[in-house]
């Protein structure tokens, strides 16, 4: 990995935090660069100790500006294809972590950038953040799973009329639809995002990871069957030696300490 090369990953122990990293484009999402986020995310997957991954983007400017209009303006129906499949494919193998991804929003976050903070578990803003599916306004829509995953998140009214109209939102407004959980002074973006993990990193590490498995699984099942998911992962807790550290630890007035932290 070099410091050219369009995704980036650093170690802060088990914090992994992923950069997309092509500034001079505002990290628009080329294939190249879907193919290095793909790689990156297979190795982190591969990872002992992993804890929490943050994703974020390079510069000052922009999180992520959207999959490269350039790169796109020449594609045919069959390139699109291949194209959006492997932005989708990316996006669900990040989802698919299994431990939690924050998205640090630093910035533009549109068209495939609002898709890829979507494919994160949650979302921290700077107070320079944009959010917006902007695709309509190229003739295009979203490609990279922004007409399902913005909906789940903010609700079909709000995410219908941010995918017709393409608007942006700020960071605020973001705030108060829940597209976003925080919004934080621009320099205080990463060191509020790496406290968030920290916290994180202080459960237990089996039931937070189960609890994202039941979450994203439950989340297209009816209700009964997802809290039947729910019930299973809960009992399954109870043979395994995190629910006796951290029940223990508590009942004792002392710090829990798990396995693998
Ligand atoms: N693709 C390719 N290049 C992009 C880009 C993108 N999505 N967004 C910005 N850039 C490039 C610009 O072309 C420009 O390059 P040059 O310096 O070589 O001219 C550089 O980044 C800086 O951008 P601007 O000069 O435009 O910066 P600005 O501050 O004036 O505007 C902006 C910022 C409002 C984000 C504007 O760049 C913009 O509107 N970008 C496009 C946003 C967009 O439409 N995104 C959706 C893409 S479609 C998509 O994502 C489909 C999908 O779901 C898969």
């Amino acid at each position: 990995m070099t410091d050219s090369a369009p995704i980036l990953v650093t170690h802060d122990g088990p914090i992994a935090t992923v950069t997309v990293n092509r500034p001079d484009a505002l990290n628009a999402l080329n294939r190249e660069t879907l193919l290095g986020l793909r790689d990156a995310i297979g190795a982190l997957r591969k990872r002992a100790n992993l804890g929490c991954v943050i994703v974020t983007g390079a510069g000052d400017k922009a999180f992520v500006a959207g999959a490269d209009i350039a790169a796109m303006s020449s594609m045919s129906r069959e390139d699109a294809l291949a194209f959006a499949e492997l932005g989708q494919s990316t996006f669900a193998l990040l989802e698919g972590l299994p431990v939690p991804v924050i998205a640090a929003v630093n910035g533009f976050a549109l068209g495939g950038g609002c898709e890829l903070a979507l494919a994160c578990d949650f979302i921290y803003a700077s107070s320079h953040a944009k959010f917006g599916q902007p695709e309509v306004k190229l003739g295009i829509l979203p490609g990279f799973g922004g007409t399902q995953r913005l909906s789940r998140r903010v609700g079909l009214g709000l995410a219908r009329e941010l995918i017709y109209t393409g608007k942006m939102l700020g960071p605020e407004e973001a705030l108060r639809v829940g597209l976003v959980n925080a919004v934080h002074p621009h320099a205080e973006l990463m060191a509020k995002t790496l406290e968030a993990a920290k916290a994180i990193l202080a459960a237990g590490p089996r039931a937070v990871a189960a609890a994202k498995q039941v979450m994203n699984a439950g989340a297209d099942l009816p209700l009964t069957s997802a809290i039947a998911k729910e019930a299973e992962a809960f009992s399954r807790c109870f043979e395994a030696p995190e629910q006796r550290e951290g029940m223990g630890a508590f009942l004792a007035k002392r710090a829990a300490k798990f396995e693998g932290r």
